[in-house]
Order: structure tokens, then sequence, then C-alpha cells
């Protein structure tokens, strides 16, 4: 048997972590964790944006999709905010832009993509359900990446539908959220079903045999055991636990 030994702090951190309005980011990235998406200006985490790259690649979309917002910081959130609030007013800005501190884009996990055109809007860019665009979509979940915010789902996001944000979570949850049309809100939820000490989730997803399983992380530190033989991850929540990935 493997045993490994997380401390509170990893809570925070990983590629499932939920950032809301009800769960603000507890941790800021490191510069040394984030790259430049390929020759743009656009910050993004070291993983997301290699397999990002990787997805781009493999729907041969060249310069024909843009990257408009990735890595934001915590001062970038606060002057998109309030900008917003003065050229577009509270309810729109409440609807597409969140609160400093509850950012995704603050985690490096999230991108705003835009079909590439001679005018781009920063907060609401182009990404329709055709072409190309629906080509990344078609493929995104593969490599790990999910459309965070759905149309019907404001009510558990508190934001409006973004066809255009997309965010890393890492396979196969980005497939197993999609099968089940899960808000990642809703996916946590779902996965605390199945804790350490219990039932764990065993699926299938892409001919890959996958053990899947929840532990509340405590004030101190936490100890989990599993076969040693396994590939794993580990990822916090940010809801108060991890998130534990074996390969079977
Ligand atoms: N537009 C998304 C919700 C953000 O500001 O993070
Ligand atoms: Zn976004």
């Amino acid at each position: 048997m493997k045993s490994i030994t997380l401390t509170p702090e990893m809570a925070f951190r990983g590629n499932l972590i939920l950032v809301n309005a009800d769960h603000p980011l507890r941790e800021t990235v490191s510069p040394d964790k984030l790259n430049y998406f390929k020759s743009s200006e656009v910050l993004l985490e070291r993983k997301t944006s290699l397999v990002l790259d990787n997805l781009f690649k493999a729907i041969s979309c060249g310069a024909s999709i843009v990257p408009v917002s990735g890595y934001r910081t915590l001062e970038e959130q606060k002057e998109i905010y309030a900008s917003s609030l003065e050229e577009n007013g509270a309810d729109f800005t409440q609807k597409y832009v969140a609160l400093p501190n509850c950012s995704e884009h603050q985690t490096g996990l999230a991108i705003d993509l835009a079909l590439n055109q001679e005018s781009i809007d920063f907060i609401r860019p182009y990404f329709p359900r055709e072409g190309i665009c629906e080509a990344f979509r078609r493929k995104m979940a593969v490599y790990g990446f999910i459309e965070r915010y759905q149309e019907s789902k404001e009510g558990i996001t508190g934001i409006s539908a973004e066809p255009w944000h997309f965010r890393y979570v890492g396979f196969p949850h980005s497939s197993l959220i999609q099968a089940h049309n899960f808000a990642l809100e809703e996916y946590l939820d779902y996965i605390g079903q199945f804790p350490y000490e219990g039932n764990h989730l065993k699926v299938q997803v892409e001919n890959k045999n996958f053990e899947i399983f929840y532990q509340k992380a405590e004030n101190c530190q936490v100890q989990v055991e599993f076969p040693g033989y396994l590939p794993f991850q580990v990822s916090g929540t940010n809801t108060g636990g991890f998130v534990f990935t074996l390969w079977r």
C-alpha cells in the first residue's frame, strides 16, 4: 500500500478547486507555476497551457481561435470589476464578472476564447456553437476542459451562461462532468458521496478504468492509503476536501 499525507493547505490547490462567490480563492498562484500560452500575452497555469496547446493542435485551429483572457491577478480582477461596473452597470457586472478573489481566472485554470474576428469583446467574446468553436467543444473533455458556465446552471454557479469560458479540471473529471451535465459545484457534491472510508466511484471513461474517492480535510494532516502500483492524482477542492483519482 502507498500512504500519502495531506496537509490542510493542500485542500486549496489542484485542478479541481472550486472558486465561486461562496468559495473564494485561498492561495495566490506563484508566478513560476504560470506560462505564456503559445506566443500570446495570456498567462495560464503550466499544465493547462500545455494541454490547451495540444487541444488546439488536435483541432488544427491555427489562428482562428484567439486566447482572450487567462490568468488574472487580484488587482486585474478588481480593475475589470470596477471598470465593468462603470461601463456596464451592476446588473451586467454581477452576471458576467466574478467578484475579486472569487474568479477562476485567478487560478490560471480558466481561459476565455474568441473566434478570431476584427473586433473582440473582452468580457463577452464571441465563441459560437458551430464551426471551429464547436470542434473545440467536441474534443475539450478528453483534454480535461469543461464549459464552466452553462445556461440553466446560473442558480448554482451564480454566473450567467458564458459559452466562451473554459476551465481545466483534468480528465476523466471533465468527461464525467459533461456526461452528467453537471456544474462543477454539482460534480464535487456528487464525488462527496464516495468517501475514502466507503464505496469508491468505479467508472470506465474512454475505455480506461478509474477509481475516484473523496477525503475530507481536517485541521491537521490526514493520511490516505491505496495500492501503490496504481498511478494516481490528488486535488484539493477548496470546499474542505480532496478528490483522489486512481488509474486502474
Ligand atoms: N467572467 C468570469 C465569471 C470571471 O470574471 O471570472
Ligand atoms: Zn472567463
